[in-house]
């Protein structure tokens, strides 16, 4: 498994740590949300009736946002803290990551607490990772594709940021990295490599024509469960998420 971003490499190791050791992780969860004062709907740990009827739509992050911002200043004072960090992703705006310049992250309270989902993601993770041998790589995509020597009927699954939409992930993706990575697809598709792609082809009215037509070579899949969809609801209807295959 391959991110360039570390933070993110980091995580996945430290949960992962944990396949073995969920009710520890748990515990550990549920004993930093009782401390910072945070909500959880999972653990009953509710917000107000009065709170919820002022904020209709924004009563989590009405009620975490202070609880929040300590949670953030204390893993900006020690960023060895992965516990910290996964919570200030269960909690914050999008369930992304993000640091400013000098190195401190720096998103703002999301409208989200640890529920169901969040649980169940967790159980999942751990369930599926268990048993599976994970080599946890920190490469440029380029480099992590031509590093490891796939053999035929090997799989590659890519989820990269999408060109077209404008998520704090995406920054920074530009049109040649989406060319890099097509052209390393027609590479492995030559090498009898089977590859499934995730991607969007249309995204509030942009199209990206160069994948569309790419895609053309290969299969493409609509109709998916997206994750991407329900962060993002504002965007259901202009957003066309694809998995694109060669199997
Ligand atoms: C759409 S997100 C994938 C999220 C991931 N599937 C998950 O569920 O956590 C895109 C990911 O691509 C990573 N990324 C961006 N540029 C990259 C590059 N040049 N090489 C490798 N990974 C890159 C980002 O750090 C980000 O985590």
């Amino acid at each position: 498994m391959n991110d360039k971003n570390s933070y993110m490499i980091a995580l996945h190791e430290y949960l992962r740590s944990f396949a073995n050791k969920q009710k520890l992780f748990f515990k550990m969860i549920e004993e930093k949300i009782i401390y910072y004062g945070l909500s959880a709907s999972y653990l009953g740990l509710t917000i107000p009736e009065e709170l919820k009827k002022k904020y209709v739509k924004t009563h989590y992050a009405v009620y975490n946002k202070v609880a929040y911002q300590k949670l953030r200043d204390d893993y900006n004072q020690d960023k060895s803290n992965l516990l910290y960090l996964y919570l200030l992703l269960v909690y914050g705006f999008n369930h992304m990551i993000r640091f400013n310049g000098s190195g401190d992250f720096n998103l703002p309270v999301g409208n989200v607490d640890y529920n169901r989902n969040v649980h169940q993601a967790l159980e999942t993770y751990f369930t599926t990772t268990k048993n599976l041998e994970i080599n946890f790589e920190n490469l440029d995509f380029v480099e992590f594709l031509r590093r490891y020597s796939f053999q035929k009927d090997d799989f590659v699954y890519l989820d990269p940021p999408y060109l077209i939409s404008k998520c704090e992930y995406n920054k920074g993706w530009t049109q040649e990295n989406d060319d890099a990575l097509l052209k390393l697809l027609d590479y492995l598709d030559s090498q009898g490599i089977k590859f499934a792609l995730s991607n969007v082809l249309v995204h509030k009215g942009n199209v990206n024509e160069k994948l569309k037509k790419w895609a053309q070579n290969y299969h493409v899949h609509q109709d998916l469960q997206s994750n991407y969809i329900s962060y993002h609801d504002n965007t259901i209807k202009n957003t066309v998420e694809v998995l694109i295959t060669n199997y």
